[in-house]
């Protein structure tokens, strides 16, 4: 668990404040795969360091696993530190060490034994799937082999949570969508706590059952992804959602719908769950006497839930497809009713 509680942070910098995080208020359960995500300077690294205390907050609490970390001595910071892995873009390797002895760092520094070490180092390597390559160099891996081994040294002392700043933005798709279901099986198998920050909505949406928005600093939008994604709240976060959902009106539908004579009353509508693939207009046709033409429409899957997107014209009197309105509204099936009138 990690409680945010008005946590800001300011840096000097020659001579100049600047204000990082202006009350961050946060909750991150046990279990979750949370993910915040922001444009360049929002505030993400400096939030996602505080949880370590690789940077220390000006004010506020963080609070982990019940431990208020701003109050302890710098022995009970180190000991907390050790239930608390990271990793980062630039993985962080060093160059000189070997595969396994890059692994094996956090286990000397707690001063394990050497045989425990090995067994230890040999099982994560096995896990993240690299036991071939213990005596290799950074310099010999892949940029997904070498995320893999931070992965590895950052599980080392079985943190019960992982931080994971920008892990995957270095990477190219392939590669991110492999590293991404290594850190699921680590959630799933570990029942590891995953903090996530990252600038890719593509990234919340594989991985993450929570986000958060953060901007200038502060947390400006919350939810379970679906509820983010169904209906961001913000601007920021409706541009975040529309640049992975493609649920932009292609050009020669918008065109079709601004310039074509007679074609009149136009719906967004979006559909959640099982009820996606309902034959709703079938029963539309069926139940009032208009016509539905579907212009567009998409189906995506969210956190396993298929969601549908659709753009449709209702053909008819205005009376009938006042009707047909009302009884869609009532139907579960339907979260927004959508705006686009053409006339
Ligand atoms: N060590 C630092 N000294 C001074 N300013 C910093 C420092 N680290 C970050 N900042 C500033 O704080 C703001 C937030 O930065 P950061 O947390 O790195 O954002 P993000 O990770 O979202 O890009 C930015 O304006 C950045 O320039
Ligand atoms: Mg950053």
């Amino acid at each position: 668990m990690i409680l945010f509680q008005d946590v800001r942070k300011v840096y000097e910098s020659s001579g100049e404040q600047v204000h990082a995080l202006n009350g961050v208020d946060l909750h991150i359960k046990k279990g979750d795969i949370f993910g915040v995500i922001g444009f360049s300077g929002a505030g993400k690294s400096s939030l996602i360091r505080c949880v370590n205390l690789l940077e220390r907050p000006t004010s506020g609490k963080v609070i982990v696993d019940g431990k208020d970390l701003l109050s302890l001595s710098t022995k009970q910071v180190r000991e907390a530190k050790k239930d608390i892995g990271m990793i980062f873009q630039h993985f962080n390797l060093l160059n000189s060490k070997t595969v396994f002895d890059n692994v094996a760092i956090p286990l000397r520094l707690a001063k394990v034994s050497k045989q425990e070490i090995t067994t230890r180092v040999m099982e994560l390597l096995e896990f993240v799937g690299l036991n071939e390559k213990a005596n290799n160099y950074p310099d010999q891996l892949s940029g997904g082999q070498k995320q893999r081994v931070g992965i590895a040294r950052a599980l080392a002392t079985k943190p019960s949570i992982l931080l994971c700043d920008e892990a995957t933005s270095a990477l190219d798709p392939q590669t991110t969508r492999a590293i991404l279901q290594l850190l699921k099986k680590i959630n799933e198998e570990y029942k590891i706590t995953i903090l996530i920050i990252t600038h890719e909505m593509s990234v919340i949406r594989e991985i993450c059952n929570r986000v958060a928005v953060i901007e200038g600093g502060k947390i400006i939008e919350e939810g379970t992804v679906f509820q983010v994604f169904s209906s961001p709240k913000t601007e920021t976060a409706r541009s975040f959602v529309s640049s992975v959902m493609n649920d932009q009106l292609p050009e020669a539908v918008k065109r079709l719908v601004e310039n074509v004579e007679g074609i009149q009353r136009v719906y967004r509508i979006h559909f959640v769950g099982e009820s996606a693939g309902e034959p709703l207009f079938s029963k539309l046709a069926k139940k009032f006497d208009l016509h539905v033409n579907v212009l567009f429409g998409n189906i995506t899957e969210l956190q396993g839930i298929p969601y549908g997107n659709l753009i449709v014209e209702f053909q008819g009197e205005e009376k009938e497809i006042n009707r047909a309105l009302m009884y869609i509204n009532q139907q579960e099936v339907l979260i927004k009713e959508v705006t686009t009138h053409a006339s």
